[in-house]
């Protein structure tokens, strides 16, 4: 059997990724009234150039409201699909398959900056703020203003906004879609009882509290072609007691699969408290636990995420079987170059061909010349 490592290429549907390396989706704080700018362009730019096997653009509003900051992409109008084309040319010109990850932030949005402290902006700043919306009314912490319940009426009017967000993806060109269910925001608001205390259809019982998931993903998947991978990223458990558990999240796993969604990214964390669990100091590799365990219970693809920052724990990670993906965020920013010393690390053995052709040719140049250096 052929051994599967960090540089095995995996094609799903109409996709091909040429590694297991993702670029985790970061938020950049950047925009204004949702649009890509230079910096989107700038910053995906190191990474595109990196070499990457695929990558996510950051959490982008599927309605004005649903955004994190002020500062969030979106796409919840036309007018924005052109940002997003610029971005999916930069990562098609290097042949990598670019996603965005779709979602709206529930009673977390209106918020400041992590640099500004990431509390409510709506207290912090009256006239920039706006109300929030949730599955029940009840504050993310203390000092956080009350949301607004949804009602049915209002739910539809989600599930039909992650299509048309869905919709202006695909009319981008971009390869992929993500939807943001994890890290307290409003998908996982309604998953988590720590969030959700509705006695409607839409509360209680797990399937109760899974069903806004379960019709976003499946608007989504409708939306765009077959031949499109969906992922779904989950908050995979709670950091709190009465939260969701792993054994639900297997279970989530396993409906999304059965509707079409062809990847869970593993994160966790996120239902209280300004900072997700994924994003604070945890052990290296803390998640990938869970993304072990549902890859073999539910059958689904995982992508492992969270300290993952060293070549060859990324390689095991992979090889092991415990994920079929593994995400990076702060160590791509911290190194863009990091899948090529990956490569030169695990001893690929043309690790300048994970780099773009240009830089390939110049790089197997120089080991030419030192070669011959040697010799001489
Ligand atoms: C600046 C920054 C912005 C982030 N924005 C998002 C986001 O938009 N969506 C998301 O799901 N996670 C977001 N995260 C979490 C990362 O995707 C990732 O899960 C987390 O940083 C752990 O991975 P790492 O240890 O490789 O950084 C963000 C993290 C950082 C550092």
């Amino acid at each position: 059997m052929r051994e599967i490592s960090l540089f095995t290429p995996f094609s799903s549907r109409g996709t091909t990724f040429a590694n297991r390396i993702v670029v985790s989706p970061m938020c950049q704080y950047r925009a204004v009234e949702g649009q890509v700018g230079a910096w989107h362009l700038a910053h995906h730019a190191r990474f595109a150039l990196g070499g990457v096997g695929g990558a996510l653009i950051e959490a982008t509003a599927v309605e004005r409201d649903g955004r994190i900051s002020e500062g969030c992409l979106g796409l919840w109008h036309d007018g924005q699909i052109a940002g997003f084309r610029q971005l999916a040319g930069l990562y098609r010109d290097q042949g990598i398959p670019l996603g965005v990850q779709i979602g709206h932030a529930g009673r977390k949005a209106s918020s400041a900056s992590p640099w500004d402290g990431a509390g409510p902006l709506a207290e912090a700043v009256p006239p920039r703020g706006w109300t929030a919306i949730a599955p029940s009314a009840l504050a993310h912490a203390d000092g956080w203003p009350i949301p607004v319940a949804l009602d049915e009426a209002g739910i539809a009017r989600i599930v039909a906004a992650f299509a048309a967000s869905a919709r202006r993806a695909v009319e981008a060109g971009l390869d992929f879609v993500e939807l943001h269910g994890a890290h307290g925001y409003l998908l996982h608001e309604f998953l988590s009882p720590l969030a959700n205390h509705r006695t409607d259809r839409y509360g209680g019982a797990f399937d109760n509290r899974a069903r806004l998931a379960l019709e976003a993903a499946l608007a989504v998947r409708q939306a765009v072609p077959e031949a499109m991978p969906v992922w779904y990223r989950a908050s995979c458990v709670d950091e709190s007691a009465g939260g969701v558990t792993l054994d639900e999240t297997v279970e989530l796993a396993r409906r999304l699969k059965n509707i079409g969604i062809d990847l869970l990214d593993c994160s966790s964390g996120g239902i209280r408290g300004p900072v997700a669990r994924s994003i604070r100091a945890e052990a290296p590799g803390h998640q990938v636990p869970y993304a072990e365990r549902i890859r073999r219970e539910a059958g689904m693809a995982t992508m492992a995420v969270g300290l993952i920052t060293e070549p060859e724990q990324a390689n095991r990670i992979i090889s092991d079987g415990s994920a079929d993906f593994v995400a990076i965020g702060r160590e791509l920013l911290a190194d863009p170059n990091f899948v090529y010393r990956a490569a030169r690390a695990l001893g690929h053995p043309f690790p300048h061909e994970v780099l773009p052709r240009n830089f390939a040719f110049f790089l197997a140049r120089r080991n030419m010349l030192s070669a011959d250096a040697v010799t001489k």
